[in-house]
């Protein structure tokens, strides 16, 4: 079998990765068409040495499509996956529009990749930062029980796009420069909102849209994704998870400070860091006599999570510390959804 596969929102930071990483994937590919807005029509790019034209998105771009890998933003996709589906398209969408139907599986595919199996034309990517918790965390769940998460995050100007990188370069060389920062802020916190703050030299403890609740929808998603993931129930409260979530100034892969807590009381801290190490994807840096412990710039360009600094609380028997960095684009968001095709394709479920 092989698939006349789309790639939509081709042209952005994941849309270029799913290119890259659909080349060295396993998926049989008969045909790749690249599609984006109407502003990179034309661009061409390149894959597995051929040149491809980028075109614009329409609903019957997607006739006689097999697979479609979707990073365009929400509205684009609630826009045209159902078109892709309708068309006989099997979809996986890295955005945030179907994540929380209850009929859309949500996957991380070594850690529930059976989800993929009740779909129905969509299956959702989740939210980046979720996924390199739930890498380092599923391995801790299977073999001592978790019952809490507090996690914050220290996450890559990328997650906003490509854009927010160069936003990040031109803040930070006007910084230099004894220039104001302030006028090129034009995109972060989030361009869903109506101010906007430099990140060079700076935090902001605020990632995409801050809700009545008091916490930002980021926040929100890395507390439900996880429950769905985990337990297949967004609502659940077996397992207990509260999130803040930060921009750092680090152009691409997020660090996460995990604290949780396991039901085993007599797991050690040589006990977690074992079934990390064991666990397919993840890759176990904690070495404290000789400074090892994951990085984004080393962990920039690779599909692994990266899991370290692994310690107990000393006042509070079953709970732990740890420090968990991954690339954004890749395992949180084009590698994810091209490795999640992969297993359709080796389920037989395209
Ligand atoms: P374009 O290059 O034409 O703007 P990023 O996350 O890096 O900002 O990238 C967003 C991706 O989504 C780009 O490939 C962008 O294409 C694409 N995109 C944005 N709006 C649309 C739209 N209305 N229809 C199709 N693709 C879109």
């Amino acid at each position: 079998k092989e698939y006349n596969v789309a790639i939509l929102g081709a042209t952005g930071a994941v849309g270029r990765r799913m290119i890259q990483q659909l080349e060295q994937s396993t998926i049989p590919v008969k045909s790749l068409k690249l599609l984006a807005s109407y502003r990179s029509a034309g661009t061409v790019l390149k894959f597995k040495g051929q040149d491809l034209t980028v075109e614009e998105t329409a609903p019957d771009s997607f006739d006689s499509i097999d697979l479609v890998l979707s990073s365009a933003g929400g509205s684009v996709s609630k826009k045209f996956l159902p078109e892709a589906v309708k068309r006989g398209a099997v979809c996986v969408d890295n955005t945030s529009a179907f994540r929380m139907e209850p009929d859309v599986p949500l996957v991380v595919p070594e850690v529930n990749p059976e989800a993929l199996k009740k779909h129905h034309g969509i299956i959702a990517n989740p939210n980046c930062s979720t996924i390199q918790m739930v890498m380092a965390l599923e391995p801790v769940r299977r073999k001592f029980g978790l019952k809490q998460i507090i996690v914050s995050t220290y996450q890559a100007a990328s997650g906003a796009g490509q854009a927010a990188i160069e936003e990040l370069k031109k803040e930070a060389q006007d910084y230099l420069d004894g220039k104001d920062m302030q006028e090129d802020a034009k995109i972060l916190p989030t361009k869903g909102d109506k101010k906007h703050y430099p990140l060079a030299f700076n935090l902001l403890p605020q990632i995409d849209v801050l809700e009545d609740s008091g916490y930002s929808h980021e926040e929100w998603k890395m507390i439900h994704e996880t429950k769905k993931i985990m337990l297949d129930d967004m609502n659940s409260d077996k397992i207990k998870v509260t999130a803040t979530c930060v921009r750092v100034p680090v152009p691409i892969a997020h660090g996460e400070s995990v604290y949780f807590t396991v039901e085993d009381k007599d797991a050690t801290a040589q006990d977690i860091m074992d079934v990390i190490a064991k666990f397919p994807g993840d890759v176990l840096q904690d070495d404290i006599k000789h400074q090892i412990y994951p990085q984004p710039v080393n962990a920039e360009g690779s599909r692994d999570t990266f899991v370290g600094r692994i310690r107990p609380d000393y006042e509070n028997p079953g709970a732990f510390n740890m420090w968990v960095v991954a690339d954004n684009l890749l395992k949180g968001a084009a590698w994810n959804t091209v490795e999640n095709a992969e297993y359709l394709d080796k389920m037989n479920l395209i």
